[in-house]
């Protein structure tokens, strides 16, 4: 269909105004008066709206009338022209209407909760709010494949169905095609008769896949879907979320640390540039001060400290937490909050955590007591990315494993990579979406997603 994108009028408009345009979108609001009446359409390439003036007397009434729906679909063409209050708009010669719709259209008004709005997502894409998010999503994306491949990473698929749990936590989905067969006296035999002959699930992370493509291919990384079957039912969990993963050899704690305050930085500044008009909106309507956050971010250190010290600040704090600090235990929201938004205000690496709350792979320290891991903390959100150096010596990794009840089985191809040629690696997993979160403002993990995935909500 020959049409012109709104964006493209707007970012090039000297070069159409003057000219016949034609264009097509839905309405999103419209104003009738005796001689004139206008239209707002929007096509999603671009968050403004492009008016279209309609002079009642050159256009047949029918035609009008047909137009002036909240909610269709139309194809316009018109004169492109500069107006003092829009900047630009069209003055209307012909329209034509691609697909009516009928009053019972739930978006009529101009504002909605963003409550409301969850319960409509195969039509909230059609509003200001969720073009923005969608809208910086992708550029997010695109931000992120461009820092990666600009520093020498190969981008890599890990499989998504998988039989080991990277995180060890339970919380896989199970992936099967066999109904319930009481008739199997033991696991085994219910799993023998399955698709795979073996327990499968859908992955919780693509990181011991990536470790193993890291050995091979030196820089690594994963951007794709993981699945976790958590019952937290808060703003910041989604069962279904995004991930991305580098893997980098012949890296420790200290450098991955450098390569993931390296990286936020570079794809905020990449967003700010690509997104100006959406995260003014989000500036505006979402999180005041949004901008200059994010330029605080880019232009000052993140913070570090260890564990061990930041159990010190809490407890120092004189804050009657509800959770009780305690060496060993792991940091709850109401702590990160503290630490992120009191103590430090600004992105904060907790380094060194008890090997006991963290995971298999993780390096042990000379100590024997806390891992070479770090979380990023940033206000507002929280956790947003979980990094360690892995455990590159094989007896360790494997008595890791034992200590935690792993099949071993299950992982000897994985424990190959540290008898053939192990080196020193490490690795971090970023949530795309609470990264998402914290570049524009939004608050819900469900409102980051087309089709959120929450506990008890498909
Ligand atoms: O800290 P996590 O569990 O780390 C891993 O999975 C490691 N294997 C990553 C690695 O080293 N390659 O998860 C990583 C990040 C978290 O920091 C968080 O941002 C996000 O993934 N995340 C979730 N995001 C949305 N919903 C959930 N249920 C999430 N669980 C984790
Ligand atoms: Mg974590």
């Amino acid at each position: 269909m020959k049409h012109t994108d709104v964006k493209e009028l707007f970012s090039d408009a000297a070069k159409y105004v003057g000219h016949s345009v034609t264009v097509c979108g839905w309405v999103r609001t419209w104003r009738d008066s005796k001689s004139i009446a206008f239209i707002e359409i929007n096509d999603g390439t671009s968050l403004k709206n492009l008016q279209i003036v309609i002079e009642k007397d050159k256009i047949p009434e029918s035609e009008i009338k047909s137009a002036l729906v909240v909610g269709c679909a139309l194809q316009a063409e018109g004169l492109f022209v500069a107006s003092e209050r829009n900047g630009f708009e069209m003055s209307l010669r012909s329209v034509k209407v691609l697909g009516g719709c009928p009053q019972d259209y739930p978006l009529q008004k101009k504002h909605h909760t963003l409550e409301f709005l969850r319960t409509i997502p195969h039509l909230r894409p059609r509003t200001k709010y969720f073009e923005a998010v969608f809208a910086v999503r992708s550029a997010l994306a695109f931000a992120i494949h461009k820092y990666f491949t600009a520093h020498g990473y190969k981008y890599v698929n890990t499989p998504i169905i998988t039989g080991s749990d990277c995180e060890g936590a339970g919380e896989m989905f199970r992936v099967t095609t066999q109904p319930w067969n009481a008739a199997c006296k033991t696991e085994q035999e219910y799993f023998d008769g399955d698709f795979f002959g073996a327990k499968a699930g859908l992955t919780v992370s693509g990181q011991l896949e990536g470790e193993v493509a890291a050995m091979g291919l030196g820089k690594i990384y994963t951007f794709g879907p993981t699945f976790r079957a958590e019952h937290s039912n808060t703003t910041r969990h989604a069962a279904e979320f995004w991930q991305i993963e580098p893997e980098v050899c012949f890296c420790d704690l200290h450098d991955i640390i450098e390569i993931g305050e390296d990286f936020i930085k570079s794809i905020i500044k990449d967003v700010l540039s690509s997104c100006p008009e959406e995260l003014a909106y989000f500036d505006e309507r979402i999180e005041k001060g949004l901008i200059e956050k994010l330029n605080a971010v880019i232009s000052s250190d993140f913070a570090k400290v260890t564990y061990t010290e930041a159990v010190e600040i809490l407890k120092k704090s004189g804050k009657d937490f509800k959770f009780p600090v305690e060496w060993g235990a792991d940091l709850q929201t109401e702590h990160e909050k503290y630490l992120t938004e009191e103590y430090f205000k600004k992105p904060v690496f907790v380094t060194d955590y008890p090997a006991d709350i963290k995971s298999f792979y993780m390096k042990l320290n000379p100590d024997g007591k806390t891992v070479a891991a770090t979380d990023l903390l940033v206000p507002g959100i929280g956790e947003i990315i979980g990094c360690s150096e892995r455990e590159a010596d094989y007896e360790k990794l494997k008595a890791a494993m034992v200590k935690r009840n792993m099949p071993l089985e299950n992982y000897t191809e994985y424990l190959d990579t540290r008898k053939y040629g192990s080196v020193p690696h490490s690795g971090f997993g970023l949530g795309f979406e609470r990264m998402l979160m914290y570049v524009t403002g939004v608050q819900n993990i469900r409102d980051a997603l087309l089709y959120p995935r929450t506990v008890g909500s498909l």
